[in-house]
């Protein structure tokens, strides 16, 4: 999610914060802001829905005004992009000013709390609500130094962040806080940098502090850096790390590819998409987008769900879902083909467009087209305020963070987390699914991020190594029933469009109907098979294919036995319910696709003739 940049030291700020902005932008973002501050003038803050380049054209002046500023990239998260969200954002008073990467999950109970007392907010941002709180803490003790009322205001929020903050009567103090999000401290001489990550600064210095989560520091250049829990207030003596990293290598967090970054992102970016939604206590799901039209759901004839590509998988995934849990019927289509074949529409469907981008054309005509014809539409977007979420009815953001490489992976994953929680609601809703199940269901997904870890932490190096074997091939099936089935077909699309090797997805019991006659001693066969719903047919696939000398490479759980036995290569993941375990075999399959790409020498990230988002029909 996003960037933040801040300076104090003898240089001019502007340039520094502006050109670590530019530094940043490789994150992904909607909208631009910086705010100097000058000690007699106050603040100077110049914001935009945008472009750092546009930011520029509106901030120009700002140059040589000051030594001490900050500077944002927004993904938005609350609130659409538009120029009042953009941060900074300023207390009521205009005192202190803040940039925020990350979610304030309970801005809302605090804003009405605040709102009550006669505080106002012009963004629909929980951003403003967080200044506005450490303002409140200060207007209620006058007496309080600025960084405690920062660390007040902290303990009573949770959520996920990393923070900037600057306050007019301590000039010339950085307060920074982090948990959940990064941010960096860059030690110069007689200066300080602070960034999302050492980028911004890595010209300018090769020393600097990460700070950890539940931190935060006090940073000026009379008391230096002043670091401390945001809990207990006690003192943390920091660990300067000297950076080695180029600069390419930082801003893909080490990573060698944007692509290799983002699946090792997925338990975070699950977690992301579950928070503050899924409230195990209260056993309740709770997603606005669906919340307040329950009815239409509830009171449809069938739900038609429509994207294309990656996203079309994750479509068929939560026709799976949606079916088995809500008892809804369930209809996947390619939006293209959908858009093109007159398709009987009536005001009693629910539409649901998947899409990553928000920006794809052929699910954004056949959204028109089903909204013609009076279809609810409900969209699943992971771009704030793209096209696809303004045009749609309701929806729900999969909130994965900005997705760069151009093969869909943590996006994907989000997708069937957000499915999942459609699907349970909806059962819970209608009475399909009873609490006991609900229950163990909604605890269960809590768990995932977990699961993911663990998954790439176990299958990472064999994977790696494993994959050298196979950068001659010039075909491969992925063989997946149930739930797994639309697996296969992922599995096989992120091969195909990196590594450019041909691969197909299949049911596992159509192979009998055709690409079995494709079976020998050079062609390998990926078989997703959890043990679970149809494990024993599978068996029996694998039994088929063996006998034809094809060689296997088996996703199983931890017990399994019988696929294993007969695999060439087995890839083993957690056990989990049936509906979650696309989301676990998912990951090891991305991880095939990347490195059999990178042996061959494909530029992962930009394969070739395809784009991130595929603007033309
Ligand atoms: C994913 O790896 C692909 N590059 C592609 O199939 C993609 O999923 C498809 O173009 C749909 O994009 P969207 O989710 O942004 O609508
Ligand atoms: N939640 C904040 C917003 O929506 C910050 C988003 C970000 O990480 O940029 O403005």
């Amino acid at each position: 999610m996003c960037g933040i940049v801040g300076y104090t030291g003898f240089q001019e700020a502007y340039s520094v914060v502006v050109n670590g902005l530019k530094r940043l932008e490789y994150r992904g973002y909607d909208s631009a802001g910086v705010v100097l501050e000058v000690p007699e003038s106050g603040f100077y803050i110049a914001k935009t829905k945008g472009k750092v380049a546009d930011l520029v054209s509106i901030s120009q002046s700002f140059e040589g005004k000051a030594r001490i500023g900050m500077g944002h990239t927004r993904w938005a998260t609350h609130g659409v992009p538009s120029d009042k969200n953009a941060h900074p954002h300023l207390s009521n008073n205009g005192k202190i000013s803040i940039v925020h990467n990350g979610i304030i999950e309970n801005y809302d109970t605090i804003k009405k709390i605040l709102t009550d007392k006669g505080y106002t907010f012009g963004s629909e941002t929980d951003t403003e609500v967080l200044v506005n709180f450490i303002q409140y803490f200060m207007d209620t003790d006058p007496a309080l130094d600025f960084s405690e009322a920062v660390r007040y205001a902290l303990n009573e929020v949770y959520g996920a962040y990393a923070i900037a903050v600057m306050h007019r009567d301590f000039h010339g103090e950085l307060v920074v806080a982090r948990l959940g999000s990064p941010l960096a401290i860059g030690l110069g001489e007689k200066e300080y940098f602070i960034a999302s990550d050492a980028s911004p600064f890595v010209e300018f210095t090769k020393e600097a502090i990460y700070l950890e989560e539940g931190h935060m520091a006090t940073i000026s250049l009379d008391k230096g850096v002043d670091i401390r829990t945001i809990k207990g207030n006690e003192r943390i003596t920091p660990a300067i790390q000297e950076l080695k990293l180029s600069l390419e290598e930082i801003e893909k967090g080490g990573y060698e590819h944007f692509m290799l970054k983002e699946i090792f992102e997925q338990p975070k970016s699950i977690h992301d998409t579950l928070r503050g939604r899924v409230l195990v206590d209260e056993g309740i799901i709770k997603m606005a987008g669906i919340w307040d039209h329950l009815e239409r759901f509830s009171k449809a004839d069938r739900i038609i769900i429509i994207a294309c590509g990656t996203s079309w998988h994750a479509g068929l995934t939560g026709e799976y879902l949606i079916e088995e849990y809500a008892r809804i019927p369930v209809e996947v289509e390619y939006a293209s083909e959908f858009r093109y074949r007159n398709p009987i529409i009536t005001e009693r469907d629910v539409v649901i467009a998947i899409s990553q981008s928000g920006e794809t054309a052929d699910t954004m005509a056949a959204i028109k087209l089903a909204k013609e014809k009076g279809a609810f539409i409900y969209g699943i977007c992971n771009v704030v305020d793209s096209s696809i979420a303004r045009i749609s009815d309701a929806g729900s953001y999969t909130h994965a963070g900005p997705e760069i490489g151009v093969a869909s992976t943590k996006a994907f994953t989000a997708q069937l987390t957000i499915l999942s929680l459609i699907a349970l609601k909806l059962g819970k809703h209608n009475g399909n699914l009873g609490n006991a199940e609900f229950m163990k269901l909604i605890s269960e997904l809590e768990t995932l991020p977990k699961k993911i870890e663990e998954v790439l932490e176990t299958t990472h190096g064999s994977i790696k190594e494993m994959s050298k074997n196979f950068l001659e091939v010039s075909n491969f099936l992925y063989l997946g029933r149930g739930y797994n089935f639309p697996t296969a077909l992922e599995g096989a699309l992120k091969l195909k469009e990196i590594s450019y090797i041909h691969a197909e997805g299949y049911p596992a019991a159509e192979m009998k109907h055709g690409p079995i006659a494709l079976i020998d001693e050079n062609m390998p066969i990926v078989i997703i098979a959890p043990q679970k719903g149809h494990y024993d047919k599978i068996v029996s696939n694998v039994q088929e294919i063996k006998a034809r000398k094809g060689k296997v490479i088996s996703v199983v759980n931890y017990a399994d036995s019988r696929v294993s036995k007969m695999s060439d290569y087995t890839i083993e993941i957690p056990d989990s319910s049936e509906c979650f375990s696309p989301i676990l075999a998912s990951v090891p399959l991305q991880l095939m696709a990347y490195y059999i790409a990178v042996y061959r020498g494909a530029n992962v990230d930009q394969p070739r003739n395809l784009a991130k988002s595929v603007t033309v029909e």
